[in-house]
C-alpha cells in the first residue's frame, strides 16, 4: 500500500536528498507532486532546483509547481551562506528539461486536496510553510484531505540555528507555522534536536559516492559542498542531513522516536521570533498538538538513504 505524498520544499542540497529518497521509493510512496517555496535561496532558484532534481531521479512523471516567492508578514530572508547561491552547488547540473506547471503551487495544493478522499495525502514539508499555511487560510475545507503534515523545523533543547532561539524554516515564516500549528491537523515534527544526531560524516558521503551512478556523484558532491559550513559553526564530523528525516520517517517510522506535546510558536518577540516553544515536560496546560520526534537509528537512516539513492539513474 502506497502512501500519498505532496513535498513542499525550498531546495536546499539537504532538500535534495530527501526529495531523491521519496521519487527512489515508488512502490512505498505515491509522490502526487514537489510544490517549491522561497527558502533557501529564491522562489526561481528553488523552483528550478526542484525540476533539476526530477531530471537526475528520471521521475519525469512527477510535476512541479512554484508557490510563494516570500513569506506571509516577514520579509524574506534566505541562507545562500549555507547553500551557495544556486541553492544546490557542489555538482554541475545540466540543463533543465522537466517543464514548470503553469498553476501556482497554492492553487494547486488546494485542489489535489479537495479532489482527495478524507485524509488521503501526507503533506512533507521540507522548509517555510508558506504555502501550506496559505492553502488552508484559502480554503480551510482541503485540510479535509490531509492525512497528516510531516515537517522539518523547529528545536527544543538543540535551540535555534538561525537565532540561538529559531529554526531556519520556522524563522523565515512563523506566521504560517502558528497557522499550521493551530490548525488541529495531524503534525508530526522532525526538529534540529533530531536531525543533529544524523550527521553526513566524510564515510557515509563517500559510500555515496561510491554507488556509482550519476546519483551519487551529484549527492556526494553537494553533501560535501554542504558539510562546510556546518562543520566550521559546530566543529562536527558532518553537517546534521535534516530534510531526508522526513521521508525517511514515511518509509520506516521504527527508526524514529519521540512524544506528543505543545508546540506553539513565537510570532511577536523580537529576540525569541520563530522558536518552537515545546512544553516537552508538560508544565503547563496547554494541549498537546504535535508529536515531536527526537531519537533516530543514524546508521538505519544512512542505509535507506544509500540503498535507495542507488536505485536511481
Ligand atoms: O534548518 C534546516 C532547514 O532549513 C532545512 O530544511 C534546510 O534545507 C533549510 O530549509
Ligand atoms: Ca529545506
Amino acid at each position: 500500500m502506497t502512501q500519498a505524498i505532496i513535498i513542499d520544499t525550498d531546495p536546499g542540497q539537504d532538500d535534495a536528498l530527501a526529495i531523491l529518497l521519496a521519487l527512489a521509493a515508488p512502490k512505498v510512496l505515491d509522490v502526487r507532486a514537489i510544490v517549491a517555496v522561497a527558502g533557501n535561496v529564491p522562489l526561481p532558484l528553488t523552483q528550478l532546483n526542484a525540476r533539476r532534481l526530477v531530471d537526475l531521479s528520471g521521475r519525469r512523471d512527477v510535476p512541479v509547481y512554484a508557490g510563494c516567492a516570500a513569506p506571509m508578514e516577514r520579509p524574506l530572508i534566505t541562507a545562500e551562506n549555507v547553500h551557495g547561491h544556486t541553492g544546490v552547488d557542489g555538482y554541475d547540473w545540466p540543463d533543465t528539461q522537466t517543464p514548470l506547471q503553469d498553476q501556482g503551487g497554492v492553487d494547486f495544493l488546494i485542489e489535489a486536496l479537495l479532489a482527495a478522499g478524507e485524509r488521503e495525502i501526507t503533506l512533507c514539508t521540507l522548509g517555510p510553510l508558506t504555502n501550506i499555511a496559505m492553502a488552508l487560510l484559502k480554503e480551510p475545507r482541503c485540510a479535509r484531505g490531509i492525512n497528516e503534515i510531516v515537517m522539518m523545523g523547529g528545536g527544543c533543547f538543540e535551540g535555534g540555528n538561525t537565532t540561538p532561539a529559531a529554526e531556519f524554516n520556522i524563522l523565515v515564516d512563523p506566521h504560517a507555522a502558528d497557522i499550521v500549528f493551530k490548525s488541529s491537523l495531524s503534525l508530526t515534527l522532525i526538529p534540529l534536536d533530531l536531525t543533529h544526531k544524523a550527521l553526513a560524516t566524510p564515510a557515509r558521503i563517500d559510500r555515496i559516492a561510491a554507488l556509482g551512478n550519476e546519483t551519487g556523484k551529484a549527492c556526494a558532491g553537494m553533501l560535501r559542498y554542504f558539510n562546510r559550513h556546518d562543520v566550521e559553526k559546530y566543529g562536527s564530523e558532518g553537517a546534521p542531513l535534516h530534510d531526508p528525516c522526513v521521508i525517511a520517517y514515511l518509509m520506516q517510522p521504527d527508526m524514529f522516536g519521540g512524544k506528543t506535546v505543545n508546540v506553539e510558536i513565537e510570532t511577536a518577540s523580537p529576540l525569541t521570533m520563530g522558536m518552537t516553544v515545546m512544553d516537552w515536560w508538560r508544565v503547563t496546560d496547554r494541549a498537546p498538538n504535535c508529536t515531536v520526534m527526537n531519537t533516530i537509528d543514524a546508521d538505519g537512516y544512512f542505509d535507506l538513504l544509500s540503498d535507495h539513492l542507488a536505485r536511481l539513474p
